[in-house]
């Protein structure tokens, strides 16, 4: 089990070093705890939440006091990967001095070690003031869900002629302050040209595998996710029917008496 906490100098260590940057999304005390043990080095408490556990449509619904809800349980594991949180919808779009008071309460209430915050150019200025007061900012460009309604839906970026609008919105997000980027959803080639230009990590989610970093959703890699399964995601476990199987089993159990004995019963 690794010892040392991850830092953000870490992580940006990790581009220097050509080491690979991983990173799962997780929302609550056990998953963080058993990822961390099996030594991921950031963890995202994502806005993902609302599609995967609170079973919305999309991310938009999701509130700022949900998400410290999530980062608070999180950061109850204590782990050594770093904890970013991801600022929900709205929560930093308004004005700059809302944005700052919210990525504030993020470390302040929350107990994360950085935020992200979604977009490129359009939110270079948000970027900036937020990193002016240390709090260190993870960007994210490309396929942005919070972007759903102007995307027409979830929709590789960056194709026919966007390509450079995609680059220039990473540049952007780098000579804000940002300390890395996720690419969301855009052609590898693309993305390995991004990662190459940026002096900040780049973490890719269906982008190829010439980022620096690469970040799934956990439910997804557990196969705990029937509603979608996008192509980039690779499946590592198919937890669903093990689960079920132990259901089945405790109900029959119940039902047929066989469950507690005197082994689960006190004296
Ligand atoms: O909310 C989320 O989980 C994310 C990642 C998938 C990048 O933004």
């Amino acid at each position: 089990m690794r010892k040392k906490k991850i830092t953000i100098p870490d992580i940006l260590q990790m581009k220097q070093e050509h080491s690979r940057i991983s990173m799962l999304t997780s929302y609550d005390y056990p998953f963080t705890r058993i990822m961390d043990a099996a030594g991921v080095d950031i963890i995202l408490v994502g806005d993902s939440v609302g599609v995967v556990v609170a079973g919305h449509e999309t991310t938009l619904p999701v509130t700022m006091d949900e998400m410290l809800y999530h980062v608070r349980a999180v950061r109850r594991a204590e782990p050594k990967a770093l904890v970013v949180a991801d600022m929900p919808f709205m929560s930093y779009q308004i004005s700059i001095e809302e944005a700052c008071r919210n990525c504030g309460r993020m470390i302040k209430e929350g107990g994360a070690e950085a935020v992200k915050i979604e977009g490129g150019m359009n939110m270079a200025h948000v970027i900036r003031a937020v990193s002016s007061i240390d709090i260190p900012v993870m960007g994210h460009v490309g396929l942005t869900p919070q972007s759903i309604h102007r995307m027409g839906g979830y929709k590789v970026q960056g194709r026919m002629g966007q390509a450079d609008r995609i680059v220039e919105d990473a540049h952007a997000v780098q000579a804000a302050g940002a300390f890395s980027v996720v690419l969301e959803g855009i052609p590898a080639r693309l993305a390995a040209r991004i990662s190459s230009e940026l002096s900040i990590p780049t973490i890719g989610i269906g982008a190829g595998p010439e980022c620096d970093g690469q970040v799934l959703v956990i439910h997804d890699i557990l196969g705990l996710c029937e509603k979608y399964s996008p192509k980039f995601v690779k499946r590592y476990a198919e937890l669903e029917p093990i689960i079920s199987a132990a259901v089945r089993q405790y109900v029959s159990e119940v039902k047929d008496g066989t469950f507690p004995t005197p082994e689960h019963s006190f004296s």
